[in-house]
């Protein structure tokens, strides 16, 4: 039976082994997914070559650090200096990103043109060069990134060609992003004004709880997207990455992250 798991710190609620083991069991796959809570200091030690593992995803905050370990990077990958993805084979380590696509995947289904349009990220995390880099395969040129530890913010921004905001401030923009863990605690709060903002598109890479984000710009007559059709699609691309099967993205799908 091969083994796959999922990588992170904090990593209880992550609801990918639920995801992949249906999938297993749906494609009639004899493996299955777990998931293994690490510290820094232990990354290095846990991916390597001689265990029994075939593939391993990476969450929050280990992405970036685990490029480090990977003998061999995808040009996704390496664009992103992010891996979500790995692929323990023919005695290599290989790190992937399926984020890129699932950011990307998600707003082609909403039908999304990025010519001309300005998207305004918040956060400076891991997962920022994912969101960059498909923004700009959608066509979006403009970016501008607002980050509480500025610097993080300059660096992507020299980096991948964005434009700093101060923290705190709100620009007018197309789209906006959020990308960072505000949110994830249901009494958390931005505390940015995006009162006077409609008819705009405001994304949340959190997928729960429904973020007050998302619930203020609703009620300001915005459209809101939340992050789980973006986890869908990222978890969908590594499992056929591992499996060579697209696995189906279906209504009793999307309810195993509602439950
Ligand atoms: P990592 O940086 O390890 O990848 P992340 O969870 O992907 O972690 O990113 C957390 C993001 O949320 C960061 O942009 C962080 O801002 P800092 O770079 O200043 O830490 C942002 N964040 C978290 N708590 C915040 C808060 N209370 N106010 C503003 N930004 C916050």
């Amino acid at each position: 039976m091969k083994k796959y798991l999922v990588i992170g710190n904090p990593i209880e609620h992550s609801l990918s082994p639920k995801l992949h083991n249906y999938w297993l069991n749906k494609n009639k796959i004899d493996g299955n997914y777990n998931k293994k809570l690490l510290t820094e200091e232990k990354i290095g030690e846990f991916i390597k070559l001689d265990q029994k593992i075939s593939g391993i995803n990476v969450t929050v905050p280990f992405k970036k650090t685990v490029v480090n370990y990977c003998t061999e990077l995808t040009e996704l990958a390496s664009s992103s200096k992010s891996v979500n993805t790995i692929i323990l084979a023919n005695n290599k380590i290989v790190g992937d990103n399926t984020d890129i696509y699932g950011f990307e995947q998600s707003l082609k289904d909403l039908n999304f043109n990025g010519l001309n349009k300005t998207a305004f990220i918040l956060g400076a995390g891991g997962v920022v060069s994912s969101i960059v880099i498909a923004l700009n395969n959608l066509g979006v040129k403009n970016i501008v990134i607002s980050n509480r530890t500025k610097n993080k913010a300059e660096a992507l921004a020299k980096e991948y060609n964005l434009v700093v905001l101060d923290w705190g401030k709100v620009i007018d923009f197309d789209i906006v992003i959020n990308c960072t863990s505000i949110g994830l605690k249901s009494n958390d709060n931005l505390g940015l004004d995006f009162s006077n903002i409609k008819n705009k598109i405001f994304y949340d890479i959190i997928y729960k709880p429904k973020t007050k984000f998302l619930i203020n710009a609703e009620s300001l007559g915005n459209q809101i997207i939340d992050g789980k059709m973006m986890f869908l699609y990222q978890a969908q691309k590594s499992f056929e990455i591992w499996h060579g099967i697209k696995p189906e993205i279906n209504k009793e799908v999307i309810n195993l992250l509602n439950d």
